[in-house]
């Protein structure tokens, strides 16, 4: 057995819940979701960590307007803050230069951030995680026991049927699932909400395409004012 893996126990135990945001198709809005997700929850008064595991597009610093100086060690490496938000990234090791990793080092890195990063108590993790069902997402599922995924997809087909297959996935290896957000929703139907009723999964809520996201993305107080983030503040309570 990996060693590290009881460490990561030993890390998060001060930890009461972990929330793992995922889906199957990129650019579905995990990223952000993650990142108002993390602050609606803060500005409740509750302790929020944010990880972001997406080693290969790691976004979450961009939405934060998080600086990129090197986190302090303190018999780990303790997750900095950002705006009351305790905020850990592969992006502070390796800042904006590419990081060309493969399979087994990807697995590698996410089992040694976890492992390092201290975090203290928290009400709240969210884990940004990599799309998609692949060794990432199954070595982060073997590495945390205790994650309960929250599923995002849009409307559309193909982004349903990818995330319908890892929710089948997810009910196989016995991970809970607390519920799906639908996403970028245009219309006033919801085929999410329809297509998670057939699959006995929480629809958790739908949130519209908002025009002006892109443009408050790097400033929090503008970003968590936004549209998009006040109906993520609305699925809050479905989560808490
Ligand atoms: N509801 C929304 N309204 C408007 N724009 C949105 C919405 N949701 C997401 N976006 C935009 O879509 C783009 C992709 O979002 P994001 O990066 O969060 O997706 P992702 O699933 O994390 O992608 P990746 O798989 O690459 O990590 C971003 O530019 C984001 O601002
Ligand atoms: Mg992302």
């Amino acid at each position: 057995m990996d060693p590290r893996l009881s460490i990561i126990d030993e890390r998060l135990k001060e930890v009461k819940r972990i929330i793992a945001v995922s889906g199957c198709k990129g650019g579905i809005g995990k990223s952000v979701i993650s990142c108002a997700l993390a602050l609606q929850l803060s500005k409740l008064g509750y302790k929020v960590g944010l990880l972001d595991l997406d080693f290969f597009s790691p976004s979450d610093h961009i939405i934060l307007g998080a600086k990129l100086s090197f986190p302090e060690e303190e018999k780990g490496i303790v997750a900095p803050e950002v705006s009351g938000i305790k905020f850990m990234s592969i992006v502070y090791f390796i800042e904006n230069k590419p990081a060309p990793f493969r399979g087994i080092d990807v697995s590698n890195a996410i089992i040694e951030l976890l492992a390092i990063t201290l975090w203290n108590k928290l009400d709240f993790l969210v884990i940004d995680m990599p799309p998609g069902i692949g060794d990432a997402t199954l070595d982060t599922i073997r590495a945390i026991k205790r994650m309960g995924f929250l599923l995002i997809s849009t409307q559309s087909k193909l982004s349903w049927e990818s995330t319908k297959r890892m929710a089948k996935m997810l009910k196989e290896i016995n991970v809970p699932i607390i519920g799906i957000i639908e996403n970028m929703q245009k219309g006033s139907d919801s085929f999410i909400e329809k297509q998670a009723k057939l699959l006995g999964i929480r629809f958790l809520g739908s949130i519209e395409f908002d025009e002006k996201l892109e443009s408050k993305l790097g400033n929090m107080k503008s970003f968590s004012q936004t549209k998009f983030s006040k109906q993520i503040g609305k699925i809050v309570p479905n989560i808490c």
